[in-house]
């Protein structure tokens, strides 16, 4: 049995959540489903990331506290991840005090590591972005809310750790996933790497987690809330739960986070001395058209009005099946129902109809017995049982959409087999055939719900207790003859596009 440690980027409380931040916790979701199912202790880590301007200045807009406003904003996010079903194991906010805590001991030590001084800058300030902006990018014209500041302000000594930076990431290949992320860290390392500024004077935005050894500061958004991978699994306060668990096994994040995941994450844990996570993968966006989806261009998909629609389990399925890890997906409500009539309704849904219509109208509704297999039922056998390991290689190397679609090539395998050799003739003729064949099609069925779990997990529940099959495994030969099938509706109704 193996650990897997997995994570989301804790989202910003202030935004209403969408099928973007939806798309990486149910991809956390999923592969923690898939690991656990393998046998493997499981932790996975979600949460809000709540200090900062924005948040701030949102909840001043409200006449609220920031604490009050993100109070009132977290059941958001925590509603939606029920709604999902999201099994998460802890699930973090950056204004408890057990993370406060930790951060403020990790700026101990990085000081105390002599990586962290004081220094005057003056620049150009975004308010926006909340950061300082290089002269070229003020010359771009492309931020707003521009003004000169000049402050004094702490500094973490990340250049200090480029080459040891570089030296990691080329030694390691499969730390920044996909490669083409990779690539691109290591393109952004040539430039020589800055120093980062990580405190705001309280004087100007005092929103955050103090900075431990002076008070007139809060810490950076990023700097605090990066900590949370560590600080929950007991970083600085609980050695044996943190020892169990870090290094994470991946840190799932979307592209647009990349540098500050790779880059400052990635050398703060070199000064506190710790191991890097032994992955993080950058997912694409999910695209409306040709942009990204987003609050401020008001283009977002809500998953709840689709969940409303379509069930939750459609909506997930949709997500992994559409996306290649690593790459853009554009979302469209015609690709969302074109993929759920062809694979939910036409494949997985019409094979459970056909065979447990036959076996209500032909065999009592009973499982009848296989009697003994021809080479087409050995090789379909053969086929079922290849199958979990190879959606269990498919899944340690983070190729979702794949896994999923191995398994419904193999349900299309099943559709075939019924259709040429048409179980509804052979009960006329020759019954023996007819429960053979009709037992080694409900048989793959099983196989392939139980390894579609992770992905729909109340709909293969409602097909495995229909079979009479809860609680079995991915194994040829665990469908018992003469259980009994239970009457259902279809669970995958086709979708009519005009209603649509
Ligand atoms: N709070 C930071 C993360 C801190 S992690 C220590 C943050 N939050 S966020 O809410 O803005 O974004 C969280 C994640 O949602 C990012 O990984 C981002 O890529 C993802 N997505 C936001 N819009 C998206 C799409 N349209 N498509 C896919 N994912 C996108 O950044």
């Amino acid at each position: 049995m193996s650990k897997f440690f997995v994570s989301t980027p804790i989202f910003y409380v202030n935004d209403a959540p969408h099928i973007g931040h939806a798309y990486t916790t149910i991809l956390a979701d999923v592969l923690s489903r898939y690991h656990r199912a393998n046998g493997d202790e499981v932790f996975f880590l979600t949460g809000l990331d709540e200090h900062g301007q924005k948040v701030k200045q949102a909840a001043e807009k409200r006449g609220l506290s920031p604490q009050a406003h993100a109070d009132d904003l977290a059941p958001r996010f925590l509603n939606l991840w029920k709604t999902l079903d999201i099994q998460y194991d802890d699930f973090i906010r950056t204004t408890e005090p057990r993370h406060k805590k930790i951060v403020q001991f990790v700026l101990q030590q990085v000081k105390e590591n002599g990586d962290i001084y004081t220094d005057e800058y003056e620049g150009w300030y975004s308010v926006a972005e909340e950061r300082f902006i290089t002269d070229t990018e003020y010359g771009s014209g492309q931020f707003r809310d521009v003004k000169k500041l000049k402050e004094k302000n702490y500094f973490f000594k990340m250049s200090k750790y480029q080459q040891k930076l570089i030296d990691y990431i080329q030694a390691h290949p499969d730390f920044i996933r996909p490669e083409h992320r990779k690539n691109e860290m290591l393109g952004f390392l040539r430039q020589p790497l800055g120093d980062l500024c990580i405190s705001r004077p309280k004087a100007r935005m005092d929103w955050g987690i103090e900075i431990p050894f002076d008070h007139d500061y809060v810490t950076y958004v990023w700097f605090d809330a990066l900590v949370n991978y560590i600080s929950v699994p007991g970083y600085g306060s609980d050695d044996k739960k943190f020892k169990k668990w870090w290094p994470a096994d991946v840190h799932l994040i979307g592209k647009d986070i990349l540098t500050t995941h790779c880059v400052y994450w990635t050398t703060m844990l070199f000064s506190l001395g710790l191991e890097l996570p032994k992955t993080i993968f950058a997912h694409g966006w999910w695209l409306i058209g040709e942009t990204k989806m987003s609050k401020s261009l008001g283009n977002v998909v809500n998953p709840l009005d689709l969940i409303a629609d379509y069930g939750v389990d459609a909506v997930r399925f949709y997500l992994m099946r559409e996306m290649v890890l690593g790459l853009d997906a554009n979302f469209t409500l015609e690709s969302f129902i074109k993929c759920y009539n062809s694979d939910l309704a036409n494949d997985f849904g019409n094979l459970l109809n056909r065979v447990s219509g036959l076996i209500q109208k032909n065999h009592n509704g009973q499982i009848p017995e296989p009697g003994t297999l021809t080479t087409v039922e050995e090789d379909i056998k053969q086929q079922a049982n290849a199958l979990p390991g190879r959606v269990k290689d498919l899944i340690n190397d983070y190729k979702v959409q794949e896994a999923v679609t191995s398994v419904l090539a193999f349900v299309d395998v099943l559709n075939k087999y019924m259709e040429a050799q048409a179980p509804w003739k052979l009960a006329k003729t020759d019954m023996k055939a007819a429960n053979r064949v009709l037992y080694t099609a409900a048989e793959g069925l099983r196989i392939a719900t139980i390894l579609l779990a992770p992905v729909m997990p109340e709909k293969t529940a409602e097909v495995l207790d229909i079979l009479g099959a809860a609680n079995t495994k991915p194994v040829w030969g665990q469908l018992i003859p003469g259980a009994v099938l239970r009457a259902h509706p279809a669970l995958f109704p086709r979708i009519e596009v005009e209603k649509a």
